[in-house]
């Protein structure tokens, strides 16, 4: 089970960009003296496009003829997410039999505990060879202290370069070189259900049209059945924040979410006001413990038949292809979000490559093996994600997934997340998560959009 630690303040990111910087200028040293700051330390020079098909390399190491312990952290321990990173590894290890992986997690949803861990690690000048964390402008803190290595050539290759999504690559390279390889696209806009509860409330998830038909079937639900009408969880800001951000897109469209995001709230006060409303009125109808468990504990209910509806990115579902006995379409089902039919709100989390890196080579490795069509098409049909590469073979994903795939090619807008820290910088989602911190328990909607005026 996951942790939801809060996110702690310990590192401001003025401190943290100073620090940063101090780092880079060590790194610039040991650059002088030889040591590997920025990618291979051996001399060798690798080519990402040596095998083809982007997942074969050459057999070479860190210098000293092993392929030396490649320490990865990330936060993938919940359900099915878990199983999803082991399904990686194990076809990394097949491919470079000569790395040892050192799985090393840092749990807690939506990375509410990695951040600092890493920050912390690279302050110390001691940082892991590779970590988990989105794409886009959550990069920014990392690539304004220069801690974080020019894969361009030696990770990105043509072959990758061919085969991957146009927005997923301009999210690699956020500050011009690229520093991230992508790995997965989630949907966050997603309704989850259990069949048989809406079965026996009388609901059709059909007919959910709106945020607001989801609140009067809510109702119904509690009124008719002893289930919890919606599974969540307020012990860490950001599922709230999530449901937030699909709230607001149901009630105003995709225009007015990305007009907040650009930082004009006050010019939208009626739509975020509007979305926090119906968030403070979901929260009449979450479970009890909504404050003391993990999302994947809370999506328990869901499972076990005790909660009607689940809103979260589609990591769940890989929380139910992991359980027992729940299967696709007789025992859960999902819409869209009510309100966002059209929309793909994508997350992706990608791995990169931290300067003073303890293993360049088997770094360089484990890179390239997520940007492969093999890593690809093992990790993503666990981890209830699409890939980012549009030449992986359907065949592995199973009729959910390759619904959603359908639905993001169809798709008439793909926003960012704020939750999920793509589509803002880490100070405003910082400011953002303080503000529901709030928001969770007291629901006080004036308040909380006076915060949110000043968060972004
Ligand atoms: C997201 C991440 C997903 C999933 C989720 C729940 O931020 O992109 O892969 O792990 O958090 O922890």
């Amino acid at each position: 089970m996951t942790n939801d630690n809060t996110e702690s303040d310990s590192l401001t990111r003025r401190q943290y960009v100073k620090a940063g910087g101090a780092g880079a200028a060590t790194l610039a040293i040991a650059g002088c003296l030889g040591g590997g700051g920025d990618g291979d330390d051996d001399g060798e020079t690798t080519s990402p496009d040596d095998g083809g098909d982007g997942t074969t390399q050459s057999g070479d190491d860190n210098g000293g003829g092993s392929g030396g312990e490649l320490e990865i952290v990330h936060w993938w321990t919940a359900g099915g997410e878990e199983d999803a990173l082991q399904a990686l590894v194990e076809g990394f290890e097949e491919e470079y039999p000569d790395v040892t992986v050192n799985n090393n997690p840092a749990p807690g949803g939506a990375g509410s505990a990695l951040d600092t861990e890493i920050q912390s690690r690279i302050l110390n000048e001691d940082p892991p060879s590779t970590f988990q964390i989105w794409p886009g402008k959550a990069l920014n803190t990392y690539t304004e202290s220069e801690v974080l290595v020019d894969i361009g050539d030696s990770v990105w290759g043509e072959e990758m370069r061919d085969a991957y999504l146009e927005g997923v690559k301009q999210m690699s390279q956020p500050a011009g070189d690229y520093v991230a390889v992508p790995l997965n696209i989630h949907r966050l806009n997603n309704l989850f259900y259990n069949v048989s509860v809406l079965e026996d409330a009388g609901v059709d998830p059909g007919s959910l049209d709106s945020p607001s038909a989801l609140l009067d079937a809510m109702e119904t639900i509690a009124s008719e059945t002893d289930a919890t009408p919606m599974a969540h969880q307020t012990q860490a800001p950001w599922s709230s924040v999530q449901l937030w951000e699909s709230v607001l897109i149901g009630v105003a469209g995709v225009d007015v979410y990305q007009d907040v995001l650009d930082g004009n709230v006050a010019a939208n006060e009626d739509a975020v006001k509007e979305a926090l409303q119906l968030v403070a009125d979901y929260s009449e109808y979450f479970n009890e413990d909504a404050g003391s468990v993990a999302w994947d504990e809370a999506n328990s209910g869901v499972i076990q038949g005790d909660a009607a509806f689940l809103h979260q990115g589609d990591w769940a579902a890989g929380q139910y292809k992991a359980a027992e006995d729940f299967e696709f379409g007789t025992d859960w089902e999902h819409v869209p979000f009510p309100g966002t039919g059209g929309v793909y709100h994508v997350v992706t989390d990608s791995f990169v490559m931290p300067t003073s890196n303890p293993s360049p080579d088997a770094t360089e490795k484990w890179l390239r093996y997520c940007g492969s069509v093999d890593g690809q098409e093992r990790f993503n049909p666990i981890k209830g994600s699409i890939p980012p590469r549009t030449d992986v073979p359907d065949d592995e994903f199973g009729p959910f997934l390759t619904a959603q795939r359908e639905d993001f090619e169809n798709s008439d807008a793909q926003p960012p997340s704020i939750a999920h820290g793509t589509g803002v910088t880490p100070e405003v989602k910082s400011n953002v998560e303080g503000a529901f911190s709030s928001f969770n328990g007291s629901w006080n909607v004036d308040s909380t959009y006076n915060e949110l005026t000043n968060a972004f």
